[in-house]
């Protein structure tokens, strides 16, 4: 399952990979917005990080548009659990996946053509985990939740 969300800067986005998702059968969840009336971006990065956090299917992912992918990136992250990366070209959003096991893919919709983001996203969904040395990396960052005040 694909979790997606965005404010009104990255609403039209949104709609086409929606579109680019349902052509290709897959299943995924719209957490809003839905139009291009002003909202704001976190309410709809902590929509898409509970549902990552909660569902139990390692396959599932969220996918966040803002202006940038900014400030999705940044609020996602605020999450336990929630490894949130900008994916600005096809190498950023493979290594998101095979490096930093990124659950929530942020894209800026201010920033990013509708082509561009589809390869992005088959790009992560084509690539694995690569576990190894990265594992310890990440059980570091995990742990570093827990320095929260
Ligand atoms: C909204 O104008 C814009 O600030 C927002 O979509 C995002 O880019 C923030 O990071």
């Amino acid at each position: 399952m694909i979790f997606l969300g965005s404010d009104h800067a990255g609403f039209e986005l949104k709609e086409s990979i929606k579109n680019y998702l349902k052509e290709k059968g897959i299943n995924y969840l719209d957490m809003g917005t839905d139009s291009l009336k002003s909202v704001d971006y976190p309410d709809y990065a902590l929509k898409v990080a509970e549902k990552v956090k909660a569902d139990d299917d390692k396959n599932s992912f969220g996918i966040l548009v803002c202006g940038t992918g900014i400030g999705m990136e940044i609020a996602a992250n605020k999450i336990n659990g929630i490894r949130a990366a900008l994916a600005y070209d096809e190498y950023t959003a493979e290594v998101a996946k095979k490096h930093n096991n990124a659950n929530v893919l942020t894209l800026g919709g201010r920033t990013t053509t509708p082509t561009e983001a589809i390869r992005y996203i088959d790009k992560f969904m084509s690539s694995m985990y690569e576990g190894g040395r990265h594992e310890n990396r990440i059980s570091k960052i995990t742990s570093m939740e827990k320095l929260k005040d």
